[in-house]
């Protein structure tokens, strides 16, 4: 055990934009390892990073782990026994009141067994309770450029509790679009509660992945886009549908209030904030906004930045986050003051 840090994952074209948002935050880092879609970074202070990245998290970062342990990996019969006595001695300072996952990377090398079972079994075997569908706290170990780097965390300070922030969600029986895993991610990311939203707003809500998403969950919801609404959505009796721009329904004098309103208009990013900043009578205090930043190859960051900006001073909180089902996109999230 020689030097702590983190282990950093995200979408690989965004590396040098992860690189350049954590350098200007914590300073310069040394980096001790890099693979695909993975940075180790060695880092003195670590607790202190953990609390400010789960305060606000750099934007192109998917999930991290800490370290605390770091050895040399060789593929060769001894491997299993040498990764079992490192995780030994980490598992004797574990909390048995935690219910632990354990998530393992390996980038580059192939190991002769598969890690993620032989160290929860170990885990298991020391007499911690191991449930990945309940666990509050994980063992990660990523293993790269020959070294294993291990450490222990609560999920909550490992940005995602989906190892490398990589998230399956299933097909729902009547799928209309994969645009509705957006929504859903974003539901998790930013930890909005749909049993408090009693009424949303979608704008471009065509064919209906977001509508449908958030009418199944009990939420009524009016969506609004020029192009057709899926069948099968509309006759959801929680959607009412308006078949006009999200301009012209912005102009129009309603009286009706939202608690939550989405936006997936393929659009220029800062036309888009501005519309919903036309609609802000109509979000309660409180409220919360959902949108997706389409953005152009060139000027990526500063068109998202530009959009954020917009934003800011009608809100309390404003964040943005790359999602894992975003593309050329990135979402903002935004909170009202109460
Ligand atoms: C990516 S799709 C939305 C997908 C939708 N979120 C879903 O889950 O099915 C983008 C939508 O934005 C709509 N759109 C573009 N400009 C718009 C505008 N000015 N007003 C309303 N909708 C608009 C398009 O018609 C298109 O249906």
């Amino acid at each position: 055990m020689a030097q702590g840090g983190i282990v950093a994952r995200y979408k690989e074209p965004y590396r040098d934009f992860l690189y350049r948002e954590m350098f200007a935050r914590w300073g310069q880092m040394d980096v001790l390892a890099r693979g695909s879609g993975t940075t180790v970074f060695s880092i003195d202070r670590v607790p202190r990073l953990l609390r400010e990245i789960a305060q606000d998290p750099p934007v192109f970062l998917m999930h991290l782990h800490p370290f605390s342990h770091t050895w040399a990996v060789t593929a060769g019969p001894e491997t299993q026994q040498t990764i079992l006595q490192q995780v030994d001695s980490l598992a004797a300072g574990m909390r048995r009141s935690h219910c632990w996952t354990v998530q393992a990377h390996v980038l580059g090398e192939r190991l002769p067994f598969d890690l993620t079972q032989a160290v929860a079994e170990r885990l298991t075997q020391a007499g911690l309770w191991v449930d990945p569908t309940r666990a509050d706290h994980a063992l990660s170990l990523t293993v790269l450029e020959g070294r294993a780097f291990m450490g222990v965390s609560s999920l909550a300070e490992n940005v995602s509790r989906w190892s490398g922030g990589v998230l399956f969600y299933q097909k729902p029986a009547e799928f209309i679009s994969r645009a509705g895993f957006k929504l859903e991610e974003a539901v998790e990311v930013f930890g909005i509660s749909l049993a408090q939203v009693t009424s949303a707003l979608d704008l471009g809500a065509a064919p209906g992945g977001w509508t449908k998403f958030l009418a199944d969950r009990g939420v009524p919801t009016d969506a609004v886009d020029p192009a057709a609404l899926d069948p099968r959505v509309l006759a959801n009796r929680r959607v009412a549908y308006f078949p006009v721009s999200a301009q012209t329904f912005a102009a129009r004098s309603m009286s009706r209030q939202y608690d939550l309103i989405v936006n997936d208009m393929k659009m220029d990013a800062c036309k888009s904030v501005g519309i919903v900043l036309r609609l802000l009578d109509r979000l309660r205090p409180d409220g919360q906004v959902v949108i997706t930043l389409k953005l152009p190859q060139k000027g990526f960051l500063q068109k998202a930045q530009a959009a954020r900006a917009l934003a800011e001073p009608y809100f309390r909180t404003v964040r943005l986050k790359h999602l894992y089902y975003n593309r050329s996109e990135i979402t903002l999230y935004a909170q009202r003051a109460g």
